[in-house]
């Protein structure tokens, strides 16, 4: 009896889980996000917990300074409505620092964005790189770049922290079935006021920052 009862229990989780989209085969370079709207406080609202992660642990083999093993890697999980798309990262990272200089060089995670997915190799209007540091400090480049498209908050846990972002989609036509260009890295400054490492989700090269014809592809669900 009780063997039975795990059994239907085993079955119903994986069942939910499926139809969730939870565990369906992550296609390489494809990312979905589902219709919803968290509110943006870097908590992790109930909707999050529906969404499919996408892992940002790739490193950037020729700009790697330290082992692998204690790069700063991280989880996306995305949302859309009409006028925004919505990012949670939940960021590993042992030691936070914004003492570099350079924003980029700073504990952060970046989300690159060809709203129309023109996949142009410089950056047209539809196309921004959107950063915010630990410290929920943000920052961009590119043509289609707007500080005023993004909001953004962060939290510090035990493990690293926790980003929330909403961007604006100010070319995109929000509504389902809609695709569009977008790449994910995480910045790590690990123990010197420098960059350390890189992960990515997708193109293994420092080259999304002014090239986006090799990002990968978001569906909007
Ligand atoms: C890149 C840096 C680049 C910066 C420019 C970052 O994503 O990793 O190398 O200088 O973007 O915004």
């Amino acid at each position: 009896m009780i063997r039975f009862l795990s059994a239907c229990l085993i079955i119903s989780l994986a069942t939910t889980a499926w139809s969730q989209n939870l565990t369906a085969k992550p296609q390489k370079g494809v990312a979905f996000a589902k219709k919803g709207t968290p509110n943006i406080d870097a908590k992790i609202d109930g909707i999050w917990k529906t969404c499919p992660k996408f892992l940002v642990n790739q490193p950037i083999a020729e700009l790697l300074e330290i082992d692998s093993k204690e790069m700063a890697t991280a989880t996306v999980r995305l949302l859309w409505d009409d006028r925004y798309l919505y990012a949670l990262w939940v960021v590993k990272d042992s030691k936070l620092s914004a003492d570099a200089g350079d924003d980029w060089a700073q504990d952060s995670v970046e989300l690159f964005l060809d709203q129309l997915q023109d996949k142009s190799t410089s950056y047209d209007t539809d196309d921004a790189q959107y950063r915010v540091n630990y410290e929920g400090i943000i920052s961009g480049q590119g043509t289609g770049y707007d500080e005023a498209d993004i909001k953004a908050a962060t939290a510090k846990n035990k493990k690293g922290y926790v980003v929330e972002m909403a961007i604006r989609a100010h070319a995109a036509d929000m509504k389902a079935g809609t695709i569009m260009g977008i790449e994910f890295q995480v910045n790590d400054e690990h123990d010197r006021a420098q960059r350390d490492a890189i992960a990515k989700w997708f193109h293994l090269k420092d080259d999304s920052w002014q090239d986006t014809s090799t990002f990968g592809t978001l569906k909007l669900k």
